[in-house]
């Protein structure tokens, strides 16, 4: 078997950039592919993946536009002949109370949080079915599982996931094709650490292994998803959030 081909959309975000790093160092070449707006992170991002050599590449990508979608997995597949693995791990939030909530703060998340995950996953899937390999993993949230305070728009798309990834699964089970959720807690990343320091420290306080997630958590679990000896396991949600939600 050639070596497996990634790709993890906000790649250079606080979980892509670990996710990107772990997919790496088990064999994987990874694309990271983020929007290439913020040259100074990319450059970061460059230097902190810079051992890693080859192994992890950045490309540009707006997952909020189809056309840009659809272009980084035809430069991906001209490049690299495949893809086998694919991290939807590109998000945001605009946290607000439902009654104060604009239209565009709906639909600019919207947009990113569940259009991207239709969009970059249908440009991989028929290349994965034809192949008879491929791993989805979608980054989802515990709060798409509990619902939170300020966020209807980020609660629903994130619970939203969870649906396509169920369905998708049944879609291509029988083409050796797996789909599967990561719903992370609260990690250390920019996303948290916007919420108002004493919101997140409430929060923080209430996670029963009594500290905040590592990126690396997540990372560790997504690897496990996207094995290639992971093919049983599908249509599975894999809560990652020290037990500030436990559920079966
Ligand atoms: N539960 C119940 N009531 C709450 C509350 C909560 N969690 N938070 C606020 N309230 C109450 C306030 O006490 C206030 O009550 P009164 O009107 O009686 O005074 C009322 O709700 C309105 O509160 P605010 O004036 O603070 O409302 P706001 O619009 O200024 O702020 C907010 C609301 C922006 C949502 C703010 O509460 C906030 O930032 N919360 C954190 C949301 C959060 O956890 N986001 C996660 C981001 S990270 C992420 O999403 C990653 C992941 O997947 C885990
Ligand atoms: P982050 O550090 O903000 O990373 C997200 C990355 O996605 C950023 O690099 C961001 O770029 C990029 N991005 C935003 N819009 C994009 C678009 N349209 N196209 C391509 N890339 C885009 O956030 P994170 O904490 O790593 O979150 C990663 C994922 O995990 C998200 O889906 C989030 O909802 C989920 N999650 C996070 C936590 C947590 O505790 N951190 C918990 C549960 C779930 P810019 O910074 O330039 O906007």
């Amino acid at each position: 078997m050639s070596q497996r081909i990634a790709i993890v959309t906000g790649g250079i975000g606080g979980l892509g950039s670990a996710i990107c790093r772990k997919l790496a160092e088990s064999g994987r070449t990874v694309i990271a592919a983020d929007l290439g707006v913020r040259e100074d992170r990319i450059a970061e991002f460059k230097s902190e993946m810079a051992d890693l050599g080859e192994r992890v590449q950045f490309e540009a990508l707006n997952v909020a536009d189809e056309q840009s979608c659809n272009d980084l997995v035809a430069r991906v597949n001209a490049k690299h002949g495949r893809v086998d693995v694919l991290v939807n791990a590109a998000g945001i939030t605009r946290d607000t109370t439902l009654r104060k909530m604009t239209t565009a703060q709906w639909q600019d998340l919207m947009r990113v949080n569940l259009d991207g995950v239709f969009y970059m996953s249908r440009a991989v899937v028929e290349g994965m079915c034809d192949r008879g390999f491929g791993r989805i993993v979608n980054i989802s949230s515990v709060n798409g599982q509990t619902g939170q305070f300020g966020q209807t728009n980020y609660s629903a798309s994130k619970a939203g996931l969870h649906g396509f990834t169920m369905a998708l699964a049944r879609e291509v089970a029988r083409k050796g094709v797996t789909v599967n959720s990561v719903s992370p807690g609260y990690c250390r990343t920019a996303m948290v650490m916007s919420i108002p320091d004493n919101i997140r420290e409430q929060i923080v306080s209430q996670i029963p292994v009594g500290r905040i997630g590592e990126p690396s958590d997540i990372a560790r679990a997504v690897d496990f998803l996207a094995a290639d000896d992971a093919g049983f396991l599908t249509g599975v949600n894999l809560p990652v959030n020290g037990g500030l939600f436990i559920s079966f």
